[in-house]
């Protein structure tokens, strides 16, 4: 019998999860079926226990309701405890299990796609939404030398790297926050924009200096060159998109519900290919 998914969101129409999933299903025989629900913003939790009563097996969850499912979610599993947010729900009998796989589809990204190590690296992380709190604690377990979140709004920063202090001693040279204008003057290794700006044509407030010799510029909005990927490859720095990161948290996903890792490869590059032909952009929210 087919196993039923889907993503749920609001917007959802243009999510690439569907294409994602009906790929690595494909790749690997999983006999599965993955479609896409806008629920109304008040009915999240009407429209999960209305897809299982109808046999479904579990759903990805993306903007504005990954916080909701993880108030919902009645046991959470690894990253998703200290995201307080959950992108991948499996139904358990009468259960429901929250995860988060955004943080490990941007380390998948970041570590093996584009092969650069996070460890001993100095790290920039931009913005202090539900997307920088969904990544935090799996960029520190991959042991920067340091981590500096940077937001538009300080007193954000402040509040989530208090969140996540925790898990400080997990970087050599510590966590802190700061604001864009205390960046003068210093330099890192990778860069990562976790901001909604590029969706708007616009970038975060950056000094021009910041990225060391050899830095890596990473967005996890994808389907675009976005203000800040343009403004880093122009000083110099390598960039990269958040398309990786897309298909990278969705094979967790998959991973999760089915126990088989899909490859990743061949979908990026086929994704890459269309992003020419058709006009899917987004970001990983
Ligand atoms: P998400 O859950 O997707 O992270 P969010 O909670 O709305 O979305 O957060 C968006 C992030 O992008 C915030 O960190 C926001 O900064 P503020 O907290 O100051 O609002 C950041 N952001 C959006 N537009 C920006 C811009 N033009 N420059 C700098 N930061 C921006």
């Amino acid at each position: 019998m087919t196993d039923k998914y889907a993503v749920v969101g609001n917007p959802v129409e243009h999510s690439l999860s569907p294409e994602i999933h009906a790929a690595f299903a494909r790749e690997t025989g999983q006999d599965v079926s993955y479609g896409r629900i806008r629920a109304p913003l008040d009915a999240f939790k009407a429209v999960v226990a209305k897809f299982r009563d109808e046999g479904g097996s579990g759903l990805n969850v993306t903007l504005p309701f990954k916080h909701e499912a993880w108030s919902m979610a009645g046991s959470r599993k690894g990253y998703a405890l200290d995201a307080e947010a959950v992108n991948t729900i499996k139904f358990l009998g009468d259960g429901l299990e929250g995860h988060n796989t955004d943080g490990i589809g941007l380390l998948a990204d970041i570590e093996r796609n584009l092969a650069y190590p996070i460890g001993g690296r100095r790290v920039l992380l931009m913005g202090a939404g539900g997307a920088t709190y969904g990544v935090m604690h799996p960029l520190l377990a991959a042991h920067p030398d340091l981590l500096v979140v940077a937001n538009r709004t300080p007193d954000k920063a402040t509040t989530l790297v208090a969140h996540f202090r925790k898990f400080e001693r997990l970087a050599a040279r510590g966590l802190s926050a700061k604001p864009y204008d205390a960046l003068a003057g210093e330099s890192f290794d990778l860069v990562i924009n976790a901001t909604s700006a590029g969706l708007r044509d616009e970038m975060p407030a950056l000094p021009a200096g910041v990225f060391a010799p050899g830095a890596l510029a990473y967005d996890m909005v994808y389907g675009k060159e976005t203000p800040f990927l343009k403004f880093a490859a122009e000083r110099g720095a390598r960039t990269a998109d958040g398309l990786g990161m897309l298909v990278e948290q969705a094979a967790e996903s998959f991973f999760i519900w089915r126990g088989v890792r899909p490859a990743t490869k061949p979908v990026i590059d086929r994704l890459r290919r269309e992003g020419g032909r058709r006009k899917d952009e987004g970001g990983n929210k």
